[in-house]
This record gives C-alpha cells, sequence and structure tokens, in this order.
C-alpha cells in the first residue's frame, strides 16, 4: 500500500491553525480534521457502535443490503476513491460487489495515517483487490487518483459516514462543485448523510452516556499538549453538544470551567478563556431528502438513486456527474 505525506510540515500547519482559531475575536474555534490523530482514530471507532450513535449502523444497513443495485448502476471498469476512508469497515459491501465483476483499484484518501493502516488491514483480504491509500487531503486525494486513472476507466467517489454534513450547509456545497470539477461526466458520487430527527436523539448521538464523545473531543486539547507543548488541563475544560436551530446543525464545543490562561510554546502565543467560553470544535448538520436532490443538481451532479434506513433516518445518495 502506497501512502504520500500530508504536507512538508504538519506540526507547523498543526500550530498555525491553532494559533488562527485560538486568537480570533469572537467565538474561538479549531478544526474538525484534528480531532483524528491516533487516539481520536481510535475514539471514532468506538463511537460508532454506541447504542446513541445510530449514523455508521445505519450507513452499514444501507451499503450491505444495497451494494449489488448500486454497483449495478455503475459502468465498468470503475476505480473506487473514498474520502475519509476511516477503517473502510462498511465499504466492504460495495467492494465485494465489485470485485464479483472485476479487478479493482481502491483508494482510500485519509488524513489520519492510523485509519489508513486499518483499512488497508480490514480489506485486503477480499478477492481481486489493489489498495493504494493516500495520505491526503480530500480534494489533493482526489485529484492525484483522478490523474493517474486510464482513459477507459470510471470513478466510484465513495463519501461515507455523513461526513459531508461537518461542512457547513454553503461549504458543503462549495466542496461537491470541487468534487465535480475533478471528476467526468458519468462518473459516479455515492454520498451517505444523515436526515433530520428530533432534537433529544441528535445530541445523545453527540453526547452519549459513558463520555467516549466526550474524550474524543477533549482529545483535541491533549493533542495540543502532545504536539505543540501546550499546558492545557484537561479536568478544566467540559464537552457540550448543542443544537443550533438556525443552522439545523449539533454542534460540540469545549467549554472552559473557570477563568484560564494557556500556554501554547511551539505556536508562539498563550490564550486566555473567560469562564464558559467555548472552543467550537465541530458541527454536524442535518439535511432533509428534498435538500439533497437541490444539493445534487446545484453542484452538477443527478440524483441517480436515494436509499433511506428503516430504522435511523439516513440517506445513501447515488449522484452521477453531468
Ligand atoms: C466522521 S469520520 C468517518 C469515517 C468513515 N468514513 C465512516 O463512515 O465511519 C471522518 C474521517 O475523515 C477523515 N478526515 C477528516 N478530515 C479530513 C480531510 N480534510 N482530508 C482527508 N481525511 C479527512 C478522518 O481522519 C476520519 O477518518
Amino acid at each position: 500500500m502506497l501512502t504520500h505525506a500530508i504536507g512538508a510540515d504538519p506540526v507547523q500547519d498543526f500550530a498555525a491553525d491553532v494559533r488562527a482559531g485560538l486568537t480570533l475575536r469572537g467565538q474561538k474555534e479549531l478544526p474538525s480534521k484534528y480531532l483524528y490523530d491516533a487516539v481520536g482514530t481510535a475514539l471514532f471507532e468506538v463511537i460508532s457502535v454506541l447504542p446513541e450513535y445510530g449514523l455508521t449502523r445505519a450507513d452499514e444497513r444501507l451499503l450491505r443490503r444495497h451494494a449489488h443495485s448500486i454497483v449495478e448502476q455503475l459502468p465498468a471498469p470503475t476505480v473506487v476513491a473514498e474520502l475519509g476512508s476511516g477503517s473502510g469497515k462498511k465499504t466492504r459491501w460495495i467492494l465485494q460487489a465489485l470485485c464479483g465483476r472485476q479487478q479493482t483499484y481502491y483508494c482510500p484518501i485519509e488524513i489520519s495515517p492510523t485509519a489508513l493502516a486499518m483499512c488497508e488491514r480490514e480489506l485486503k483480504d477480499i478477492d481481486s483487490i489493489s489498495i493504494v491509500g493516500f495520505e491526503r487531503e480530500y480534494v489533493d486525494g482526489l485529484r492525484e487518483v483522478a490523474s493517474r486513472r486510464e482513459d477507459h476507466e470510471h470513478l466510484l467517489v465513495l463519501f461515507l459516514g455523513s461526513t459531508i454534513v461537518n461542512f457547513d450547509r454553503s461549504a458543503g456545497m462549495r466542496f461537491l462543485r470541487q468534487l465535480r470539477r475533478i471528476l467526468q461526466p458519468g462518473d459516479a458520487l455515492l454520498l451517505g448523510t444523515d436526515l433530520e430527527k428530533s432534537i433529544p436523539q441528535l445530541l445523545e448521538a453527540y453526547d452519549d452516556p459513558l463520555g467516549v464523545t466526550a474524550a474524543f473531543n477533549l482529545n483535541l486539547l491533549a493533542r495540543i499538549n502532545r504536539e505543540l507543548e501546550a499546558d492545557f488541563d484537561l479536568g478544566l475544560f467540559e464537552h457540550v453538544a448543542r443544537y443550533n436551530h438556525a443552522a439545523r446543525s449539533v454542534e460540540m464545543h469545549l467549554r472552559s470551567k473557570r477563568k484560564q490562561t494557556v500556554a501554547i510554546p511551539a505556536a508562539n502565543f498563550s490564550v486566555t478563556f473567560q469562564e464558559g467560553e467555548t472552543i467550537w470544535t465541530e458541527s454536524s448538520h442535518k439535511y432533509s431528502r428534498p435538500e439533497l436532490l437541490q444539493l445534487a443538481m446545484a453542484a452538477g451532479f443527478r440524483c441517480q438513486a436515494q436509499w433511506i434506513d428503516d430504522e435511523w433516518p439516513f440517506a445513501e445518495n447515488l449522484f452521477i456527474a453531468e
């Protein structure tokens, strides 16, 4: 399995982003992609089996049940690129269906080397598969995969687990347009998206009683301590999940329990938090079915098919590039 490094100096990039986010004048924030170091990747795997977090099971049920009809709608031969594959467990169903008809190149694109390694271990036993992993950000990785494909090959891009919802609605649209520009007419995008549901159910999904999601969120401060020599006292911050009615999203924050100053030497700054002040770390926007059809059209795709889970409102959308 080949992997490619993300940037010349990932620690410097991390330091610059932490500094930019924690010195904002209003709401402090940190990019959600930094939740996924080795510890965060392992904690996300635990989140995905929590009873309160129905998303992963819904996604998996849809892929298992409909893998063959999804694959039947794709031209051959098809190269598969998966954005943010994580462990790749759910992807097995699609890959097995594709590998039943052709030798298949599968290219997971991940910011987390831990996730890439898990993904290869998880899927390498499938017959007729060749796995080439890319340790890259989504768009860079997809450009690289697209540039390597041969003229007769089609692309299937997988963006599962409802990861698209971490973008706000307009950024999600811009992101899909970026993907569309890399694709050719007839290429496919399989997009897993969580749908609107009751607010208590949503809040439980992002604030489980066992505290795994809290640990996942707090690990971001622990990561800053580990990689940027900071002195965050994790006991002085708490995980908060809140529903933003205007954005129709669940937000994760880290709330300072008291006024405190934290030094982050490797990023050359200190930051003061007031009691109750929060750092916004992630948002998960919830979509309606008609919104997804509009999203496809506005980004230059047609929605070829949509499958909905009957236990947890979740949509698997097959978009074809026009
Ligand atoms: C919500 S998890 C979903 C994992 C998996 N697709 C699933 O459905 O369980 C998001 C994954 O995307 C990866 N990721 C986050 N931001 C990324 C970025 N900018 N570029 C590439 N990968 C990213 C993370 O490392 C993580 O494994």
